[in-house]
């Protein structure tokens, strides 16, 4: 299980950039939040979706209020979601806390790919996790056949730290780190 972040003020106030807004989660996301983790294609590279009336069951009435966990609104709905948790010493499988704190991750539903949803989302909660945690870097993995998840790690300032082997298939370990104002 992944942890939250700790050590940030949460929820901030919502974050708008060109298209989107980042916030925290609310109820009437729970049917977007059903969408996205009972969806085959989010989870080809994922291990598999979850049953639907599973899911109905399991998500809580607010689903997915923790901190450093952004719903992405397009035009009043939830479109996917961008997460950053804790990476230590306790997080589940490769880890490298030598080299960062916290941990980026992100779903979106299929019919918002292809539009730069993910990249414009992703570094405005980057650019927040900067201001919020100065200085700290952040690790993402992710499995090297998928292509667009690779492609948005490029595009976001990741770069390789190594790959490896799990779940049978080759992963991809990379870090982001926030740029130093200098002087
Ligand atoms: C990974 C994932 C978020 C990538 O989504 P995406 O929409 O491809 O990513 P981006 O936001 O970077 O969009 C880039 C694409 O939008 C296109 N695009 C169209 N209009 C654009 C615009 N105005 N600005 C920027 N890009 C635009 C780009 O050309 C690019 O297309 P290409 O990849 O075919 O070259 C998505 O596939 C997903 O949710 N997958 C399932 C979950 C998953 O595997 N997560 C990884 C685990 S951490």
């Amino acid at each position: 299980m992944t942890r939250p972040l700790g050590r940030v003020d949460w929820p901030p106030a919502p974050i708008t950039t060109e298209r989107l807004v980042l916030r925290a989660s609310e109820a009437r996301d729970r049917a977007a939040f059903i969408d996205l983790l009972a969806s085959p294609e989010v989870h080809t590279y994922l291990g598999g979706p979850r049953p639907r009336d599973e899911l109905d069951r399991a998500v809580p009435e607010v689903p997915g209020r923790q901190p450093g966990l952004f719903v992405i609104d397009f035009d009043g709905a939830m479109i996917g979601m961008v997460k950053l948790d804790r990476h230590d010493a306790e997080s589940p499988g490769h880890i490298r806390p030598d080299i960062g704190e916290a941990e980026l991750g992100y779903l979106f539903l299929p019919e918002a790919w292809g539009r730069g949803y993910a990249a414009e989302a992703c570094a405005a909660a980057l650019d927040w996790f900067a201001d919020a945690l100065p200085g700290t870097s952040v690790v993402l993995r992710t499995q090297t056949a998928n292509e667009r998840s690779m492609r948005l790690a490029a595009r976001l300032g990741f770069t390789e730290v190594e790959r490896y082997e799990a779940y049978d298939a080759e992963q991809w370990f990379g870090v982001w780190s926030p740029v130093t104002p200098s002087g």
